[in-house]
C-alpha cells in the first residue's frame, strides 16, 4: 500500500528535523497484518461547562491496509467521535492513536492539518459541494492543491459520473452529489477514506449506487475505507464489522465473504 503521498512536504514520508517530526510509534510485531491505524485505550470526554460527556471509553482498535470496515452502533455510541479522531479532526482526551509508524496523538496542529490534507479523504452525510462550481470544478479544487492527484475527470469516472462533469450541484440528484463528494475525497489519492453516514440522506436505490462507488474505490485504489452507518444491512459489504456501544467497542466480526452492494437489501 502507499505509505505516503511521496510529497516533498510530507512529514509522514521522510525524516525531518527532530523538533518538527511526528513521534515515531513502536514497530508492529512481525507477521501481523499491516495496520494503518492503531488505537490504544482511547478515551474522549467533551466538557460542556461543568458537565462532562464521555464519548469514548478506552477504545482499542486496528484498521488494516486495504480493508473496508463498517461501524455500527446506536446514536451517541461514539462512532463519529472515533472517526474524527482517526482523521485528525479531533484529538482524544487520553490514549494513543498511531497512523502507520507515527503517533498522531503527539502531532502538532500543523502536522495534523498536513496529515488530513495528504492522507485522509472524508465523506459526510451532507455533501458540502460548492453550489457555484460544476462537478468537475468541485473536484478540481482539491486536485489543484494536492501533490499527486488523479485527473478530476478520472475521479468522477470512477464513481460513474463521466456524463455529469459540467452539471452544477443543483442539477444533480442527491446520490450524484454524494458521488461528486466521494470523487473529491479520493482525487488526492488518500490512503484512507472515512465516511460518516454517506447514505444517510439517500433513498434505497441511490444509497446502493453510492455504496457501489465506495466499494469500487476500495477495490480499484486499495484505499482503506471506514463507513459509519445506522443500516445493519450494509455490514455485509465489509471485511470487518465494528459494533460500538456507549463509547466502547462492543464487538468486531469478520465476514467470511464480502457481499457486493447490489446483493444487499433492506
Ligand atoms: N462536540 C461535542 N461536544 C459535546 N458532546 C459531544 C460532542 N460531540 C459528541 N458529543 C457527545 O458524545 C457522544 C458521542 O457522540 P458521537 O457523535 O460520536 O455519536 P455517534 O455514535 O456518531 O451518534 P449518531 O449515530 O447519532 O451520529 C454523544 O453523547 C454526544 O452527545
Ligand atoms: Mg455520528
Amino acid at each position: 500500500m502507499t505509505v505516503c503521498c511521496g510529497s516533498k512536504s510530507c512529514r509522514l514520508a521522510r525524516p525531518v528535523p527532530q523538533a518538527e517530526s511526528i513521534t515515531p510509534a513502536n514497530p508492529p510485531p512481525s507477521g501481523t497484518p499491516e495496520a494503518v491505524f492503531r488505537v490504544r485505550n482511547v478515551s474522549k470526554v467533551y466538557r460542556m461547562g461543568d458537565v462532562e460527556v464521555p464519548a469514548l471509553r478506552g477504545v482499542d482498535l486496528e484498521l488494516y491496509a486495504g480493508e473496508l470496515v463498517v461501524l455500527l452502533g446506536a446514536s451517541g455510541s461514539g462512532k463519529s467521535t472515533l472517526l474524527n479522531i482517526l482523521g485528525g479532526l479531533d484529538v482524544p482526551t487520553s490514549g494513543e492513536v498511531d497512523y502507520l509508524d507515527h503517533v498522531l496523538t503527539r502531532a502538532s496542529e500543523v502536522e495534523l492539518t498536513r496529515f488530513r490534507r495528504e492522507h485522509v479523504g472524508f465523506v459526510f452525510q451532507f455533501y458540502n459541494l460548492i453550489p457555484s462550481l460544476t462537478a468537475l470544478e468541485n473536484v478540481s479544487l482539491v486536485t489543484e492543491i494536492a501533490e499527486h492527484p488523479m485527473d478530476p475527470g478520472e475521479a468522477l469516472a470512477l464513481v460513474g459520473l463521466s456524463e455529469r462533469l459540467h452539471h452544477f450541484p443543483a442539477q444533480l440528484s442527491g446520490g450524484e452529489q454524494q458521488r461528486v463528494a466521494i470523487a473529491r475525497a479520493i482525487a488526492k489519492r488518500p490512503d484512507v477514506l472515512l465516511c460518516d453516514e454517506p447514505t444517510g440522506a439517500l433513498d434505497y436505490a441511490t444509497g446502493k449506487v453510492v455504496l457501489e462507488a465506495l466499494a469500487e474505490v476500495n477495490r480499484e485504489l486499495r484505499t482503506t475505507v471506514a463507513v459509519i452507518t445506522h443500516n445493519a444491512a450494509i455490514a455485509a459489504m465489509a471485511d470487518r464489522v465494528i459494533r460500538m456501544s456507549s463509547g466502547h467497542i462492543a464487538g468486531i466480526e469478520r465476514n467470511a465473504r464480502r457481499a457486493s452492494p447490489s446483493e444487499l437489501s433492506w
